[in-house]
């Protein structure tokens, strides 16, 4: 990046890489960091027909998503022909003065002190799931640990919207969301199907407990259901709470089943890591599962999972539209552009990240973090419109790391091709092979 101020009024235009059509529907993910090696942190591309230009230094995200974030906002092709699709008019996909109105109201269920109730659900779902591999380590047989991953957290998000009302669903929600995931077009059949399905059951779930409030069960749903806006006293609509409840339910799932999916990748590969983590727990735990009151000491671990969404940012990149007219140290933006930056590059800017491609938890020891710039690393992005599940997927993790490890020796089937998948969030292409076996 250029910090010479002189240069902040002269109008520079960025390099522009006119192919990579192919490249961009193969792996966008390595397209934009091939672009940012080859041409520095700005580059217009092609995309669409709107100009769309790719920012990768943490001065030009503060700018985008922070201090300029109003002119920013989320109508990209990606929300407008998909996601919205799903999500309506929630936190996920809304734009001002409604999506304001909505983070202010359902922001505080995802305070710390909120989520701790969630705690007991995660270890709950979390003991389920290692049941299950003690179920292919017992037979020695090979299982895909990223769709593990899928099935747990998506137990964590439903049972933490709906309570455990929703067990029984629980399949045909998963298949449902897991549909419209993968199909990724809403005007397809299947995918249409899907969300009738996914619609059918949580508009009779809103039914149900307007016909008979269960105001103990402290479920996200009651809470959303029993939120008042301030100034006019009143609850949401039946179709705003749906939308929310969509919204939580497809930001909250994949996104973190990625993160822990590419967690056990990377672990696999790096036993001292892996020795080094069992040692802390060992200290901290002694065998016990993680309580709220662990996580402070569970320091290691904390560097672990930090490192894990450098290297595997689930949400890899994060794009806007540029509402009107702006210049990023120089250059133009014209109103319609779109703007996009990329957790995955950013994370590999080797200004900010000496080896970056070297997997190394102490990164993220005390006096790193503070001495590095603020948005060197967005793994959930950042400003106004950052994830308000971050706490929560970061809970998620440090529960389910700890008491897999405790029970399971995790190693990765030779020959098993892992392939990095750029979808709405970075996958494995093939799923992640393991075995376990119990320590
Ligand atoms: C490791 C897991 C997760 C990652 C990497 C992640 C990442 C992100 C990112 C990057 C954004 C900002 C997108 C943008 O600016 O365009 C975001 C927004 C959001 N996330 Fe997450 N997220 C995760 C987990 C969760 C969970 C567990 C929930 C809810 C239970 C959640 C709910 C949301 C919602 C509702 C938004 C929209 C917020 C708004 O615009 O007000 N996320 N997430």
């Amino acid at each position: 990046m250029n910090t010479n101020p002189n240069n902040v009024s002269d109008a520079r235009k960025a390099p522009f890489f006119s192919g990579g059509e192919r490249e961009m529907v193969r792996a966008p993910h390595r397209f934009f960091l091939q672009l940012t090696r080859d041409y520095g942190d700005v580059v217009q591309y092609r995309a669409t027909p709107e100009p769309a230009f790719l920012f990768n230094h943490p001065e030009f995200v503060k700018h985008i998503l922070v201090s300029n974030g109003r002119n920013y906002n989320k109508e990209t092709h990606l929300n407008k022909h998909m996601l919205q699709a799903v999500t309506g008019q929630g936190l996920l996909t809304s734009e001002n003065p409604l999506w304001r109105k909505q983070r202010r109201l359902i922001q505080p269920f995802f305070h710390r002190s909120y989520l701790a109730n969630f705690a007991d659900l995660m270890t709950t779902a979390t003991h389920e799931m290692l049941a299950r591999v003690a179920g292919y380590a017992a037979q020695n047989a090979p299982f895909d640990i990223a769709n593990e991953m899928m099935t747990l957290t998506l137990n964590i998000v439903s049972r933490a919207l709906f309570g455990y009302d929703m067990d029984k669903q629980a399949e045909i929600i998963g298949e449902a969301v897991n549909t419209m995931i993968e199909i990724g077009k809403p005007k397809r059949p299947r995918f249409q199907e899907a969300l009738v399905v996914l619609d059918k059951i949580v508009f009779e779930l809103i039914q149900q407990r307007r016909e008979r409030p269960s105001p103990n069960q402290n479920d996200l749903l009651d809470l959303l259901m029993q939120a008042r806006y301030e100034d006019s006293g009143e609850g949401m609509s039946d179709q705003q709470i749906r939308d929310e409840v969509m919204s939580l339910l497809i930001a909250g799932h994949e996104t973190t089943a990625n993160t822990l999916g590419w967690l056990w990748y990377l672990l696999a590969q790096h036993p001292a890591v892996v020795e080094k983590v069992g040692a802390e727990l060992d200290v901290v735990l002694n065998g016990r599962s993680p309580t709220v009151a662990d996580f402070p000491n569970l320091v290691y671990c904390d560097k672990v999972i930090k490192e894990s969404m450098r290297l595997y940012p689930s949400a890899w990149s994060i794009s806007r539209h540029a509402v009107a007219d702006d210049e990023i140290d120089g250059y133009e933006i014209p109103a319609g552009a779109i703007v996009a930056v990329s957790p995955y590059t950013l994370h590999r800017h080797p200004e900010f990240w000496p080896e970056p491609e070297a997997f190394d938890p102490e990164r993220f020891t005390p006096e790193q973090e503070a001495a590095r710039h603020r948005y060197a690393y967005i793994p959930f992005g950042a400003g106004a419109r950052k994830c308000i599940g971050d706490q929560f997927a970061l809970m998620e993790s440090i529960i389910i790391l700890p008491m897999t490890l405790q029970r399971f020796h995790l190693q990765l089937v030779p020959d098993h091709s892992i392939e990095e998948h750029a979808l709405v969030t970075l996958r494995a292409r093939h799923g992640i092979l393991m075995t376990a076996t119990p320590r």
